[in-house]
């Protein structure tokens, strides 16, 4: 691959969308390095912006940075590069989540093309229809997860206040005024549809896959006029053991139905997240990860 897939431009291009991902409080708590001479953009997590209350092991940061990892891929693949992608390529570096290496020519499918026009339209809007979601959608979305490497697991009307309720007791989400506050609006008005985006491992790399799949879930929800909302609260406590999850991890909890859309959040500008590693400063380092 020569300098000429990753440029800087096209690097600074490729990560603004990247951070069009969502994260708690929109806390953006990624950073990202570009290596043109091997053109590829590793993503780290920024212990400066990651909260330590209401997430001690980092799983919504890796959830929020795998989201952007999915923003990335669909970037590059709309670049006309095939993007192939690492998680955890570096063991011995918790900080280096992914890496997405340009590599050869790649024709955007239709499906991806849809996904990245609406990068920039799509908002953790609160639903407020009366419509409920039809099934057909639902299980588009689920297969969605499912080519993630996770699942969406529509919750039951059934189970949706046990489930809630299970969450409420959490004493991490009694500690946590903003959390709780989020939860009262729950289970949100009628035509609401509750979904877990779960996964079969809870390790790293699963948090990783459960963000990539909660933004192609979001991203094909907000191209098929859904409105959606992210919630984590469901990922503690007894919740975790409930029979509405048949043993698998749920990761994270979104609001789904439709309405008018709300105002969008901004981002930090690209230059305070993007390092681009000059050719010389490259081959001082530190042979870098493969990717
Ligand atoms: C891992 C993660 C956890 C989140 N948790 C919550 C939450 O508990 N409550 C809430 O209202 N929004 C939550 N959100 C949504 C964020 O607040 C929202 O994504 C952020 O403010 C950026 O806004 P945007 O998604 O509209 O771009 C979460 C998002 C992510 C990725």
């Amino acid at each position: 691959m020569t300098d000429r897939a990753l440029s800087p431009r096209t690097a600074e291009k490729l990560v603004e969308i990247a951070t069009a991902a969502p994260s708690t409080h929109n806390s953006q708590p990624w950073r990202f390095v570009a290596r043109p001479a091997e053109a590829v953009i590793e993503i780290y997590a920024d212990p400066a912006r990651t909260l330590r209350d209401g997430d001690p092991h980092g799983r919504a940061v890796h959830i929020a940075c795998g989201a952007a990892l999915f923003n990335l891929r669909l970037a590059v693949a709309m670049s006309g590069n095939e993007p192939v992608t690492r998680l955890l390529p570096r063991p011995h570096n918790p900080l280096l989540l992914a890496c997405v290496r340009l590599a050869g020519h790649h024709r955007a499918r239709p499906a991806e093309r849809d996904l990245y026009g609406v990068i920039g339209r799509r908002g953790a809007h609160q639903p407020s229809g009366h419509h409920l979601v039809p099934r057909r959608v639902l299980a588009e979305l689920a297969e969605a997860a499912t080519t993630e490497g996770a699942a969406l697991r529509v919750l039951a009307e059934s189970d949706v206040m046990r489930v809630l309720r299970l969450t409420a007791v959490d004493h991490q989400l009694r500690s946590d005024p903003r959390r709780t506050a989020g939860l009262a609006r729950w289970p949100g008005p009628p035509g609401t549809q509750l979904a877990v985006i779960c996964t079969r491992s809870d390790d790293r790399a699963s948090w990783l896959r459960a963000g990539q799949a909660m933004q192609h879930v979001l991203l094909l929800g907000a191209h098929r006029g859904l409105r959606a909302s992210p919630l984590t609260p469901v990922l503690t406590g007894a919740a975790r053991f409930d029979s509405a999850f048949a043993g698998e991890y749920p990761e994270m909890l979104l609001r789904l139905g439709y309405g008018p859309p709300a105002e969008l959040t901004s981002r930090r500008p690209v230059w305070q997240t993007l390092h681009v590693m000059p050719a010389a400063q490259a081959a001082r380092a530190a042979v870098p990860a493969r990717c």
